[in-house]
């Protein structure tokens, strides 16, 4: 019951039926008339560095922002909405239309990492700037655009968790219209047109299991020097809901490397569309290990775009001593949470110490699985050490001893 309620709560929140209190903006023109109205709630969660470790802040769009930048667009300039906040944070968006109809183009988000009420410790003192498609459909003119579902935006090392939306641009007359455009991840799924064409698309398929992943090089720099190589091809198993449906999904080995390398910490965050995975990679006793496995994919399922998180940064995967590489040819499945198991094909990874850009000698993991091996040869070799000692005292022993009698 206490399990199936939270479920429940779980999925209001999702569904965006639990209101919290969205930021409304209504922006004037020069006859103070609205021409952009806007009300959205967005979840921010970045990635930043703290002394040597990978921290994310998560903060939300304070109700408290200034939309004095925002212009309201004529026949030379689109209409942009632009919210402030902060010391040197903003979010805005443009707006283009066409044929009737108007549609949300770049989301910009700026923030200011030496801003240290949302960034505390960071390492990094900038201001950085991500750019990305709003994911707004298009809507005609004159309605507005609603989208109550959360919908994620993942790019470098920020994640958008866009809800309660409601956007109109092009305002006529100053007039907000009562007509919405609701986005398809509202919809009812019953409510649906069926349309031949959506009739289609709608028939529930079953997503096949998708063929093995590809390879992907990933390389980190430090200066014109590589400092950190990862040859893998990764494919991740999601429970995605209370009754462990699963589904298997591959990294796009084109997937953008990011992070950074350090002497005793090395952070690969690999990026593609919908997914973000974060490995961090630690030194201990000359070895180093697969410390933390950090991710946020965003899943759509029936229609509308879930979040997932996982974390545990307590793993020891891909273990190997450092000026070495690690390699594993075979399959792993790695178990990051009981949500999330990484399948890991023709891994060759090596976060420290790179001589000349290329990987050291590696150590393969067959020697690892028969890791019981090692303190068994380890603990022959030891009573065989013994053993030899005792001997040769014991020889010694005599040797003196009958020495001393022939005297
Ligand atoms: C603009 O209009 C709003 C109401 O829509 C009003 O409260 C505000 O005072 C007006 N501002 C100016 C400068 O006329
Ligand atoms: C956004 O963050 C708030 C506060 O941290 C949380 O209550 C809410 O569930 C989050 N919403 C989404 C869609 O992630
Ligand atoms: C940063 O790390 C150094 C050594 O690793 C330590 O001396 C220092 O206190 C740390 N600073 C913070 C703010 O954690
Ligand atoms: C990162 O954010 C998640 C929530 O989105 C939180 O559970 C986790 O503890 C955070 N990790 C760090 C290192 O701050
Ligand atoms: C922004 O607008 C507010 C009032 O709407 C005003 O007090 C403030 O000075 C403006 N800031 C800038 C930079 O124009
Ligand atoms: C924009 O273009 C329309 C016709 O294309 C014209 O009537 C209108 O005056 C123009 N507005 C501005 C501000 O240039
Ligand atoms: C970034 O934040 C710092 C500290 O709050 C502030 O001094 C600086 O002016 C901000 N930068 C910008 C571009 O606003
Ligand atoms: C919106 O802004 C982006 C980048 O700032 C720009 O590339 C794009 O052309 C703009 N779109 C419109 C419709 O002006
Ligand atoms: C805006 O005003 C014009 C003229 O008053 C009218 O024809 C038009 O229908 C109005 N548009 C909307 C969306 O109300
Ligand atoms: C990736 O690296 C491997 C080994 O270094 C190499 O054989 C392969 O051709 C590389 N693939 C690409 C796409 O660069
Ligand atoms: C995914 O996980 C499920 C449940 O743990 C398991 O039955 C299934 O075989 C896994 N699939 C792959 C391709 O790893
Ligand atoms: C990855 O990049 C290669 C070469 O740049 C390209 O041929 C391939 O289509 C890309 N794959 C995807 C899934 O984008």
């Amino acid at each position: 019951m206490q399990r199936r309620a939270v479920s429940q709560l779980a999925f209001l929140v999702l569904a965006g039926f639990l209101l919290t209190e969205a930021v409304e903006i209504e922006v004037h023109d020069k006859d103070n008339k609205t021409c952009i109205y806007a009300t959205l709630s967005v979840n921010f969660t970045v990635l930043y560095e703290v002394n040597g470790t990978m921290k994310n802040a998560t903060f939300q769009l304070p109700n408290s922002l200034s939309s004095n930048g925002s212009v309201c667009g004529d026949n030379n300039s689109a209409p942009l909405l632009k919210m402030d906040f902060g010391h040197g944070h903003s979010l805005s968006l443009n707006f283009s239309h066409s044929a009737g109809i108007f549609r949300g183009d770049v989301l910009t988000f700026t923030y200011n990492t030496s801003d240290a009420t949302l960034f505390p410790g960071a390492k990094n003192t900038s201001v950085n700037k991500v750019a990305v498609d709003s994911l707004m459909e298009a809507a005609p003119l004159n309605t507005i655009y609603t989208c109550r579902s959360a919908k994620a935006i993942a790019s470098k090392a920020v994640i958008m968790v866009l809800y309660d939306v409601g956007i109109q641009a092009f305002v006529e007359n100053g007039t907000i219209s009562k007509n919405e455009s609701i986005c398809k991840a509202d919809m009812p799924t019953t409510m649906a047109p069926l349309t031949t064409w959506t009739a289609s698309t709608m028939t529930p398929t079953k997503p096949s299991p998708p063929s093995l992943p590809a390879v992907g090089n990933y390389t980190l720099k430090n200066g014109s020097d590589f400092c950190l190589l990862a040859n893998m091809a990764l494919q991740l198993n999601l429970t995605y809901t209370d009754d462990n449906q699963t589904r298997v999904i591959n990294i796009d080995s084109n997937s953008t490397a990011s992070g950074h390398c350090g002497h005793q910490d090395a952070a690969l965050v690999l990026e593609d569309a919908s997914t973000t995975i974060l490995f961090h990679f630690i030194v201990e006793q000359s070895k180093f290990f697969l410390k933390e496995v950090k991710t946020n994919i965003s899943l759509v399922v029936n229609g509308s775009t879930i979040l997932l998180h996982s974390n545990n940064s307590s793993l020891r995967y891909w273990q190997a001593s450092v000026g070495s590489s690690y390699m594993c040819q075979k399959e792993q499945r790695l178990r990051v949470t009981d949500k999330l198991v990484i399948n890991a094909f023709n891994v060759w990874v090596q976060p420290f110490e790179l001589k000349s850009g290329t990987f050291s000698r590696a150590e393969e993991c067959s020697l690892d699985d028969d890791s019981i091996l090692i303190p068994i040869i380890v603990g022959a070799a030891l009573a065989v050490l013994i053993v030899i000692v005792v001997i040769a005292y014991v020889i010694g022993r005599r040797k003196s001893y009958a020495g001393y009698q022939t005297l």
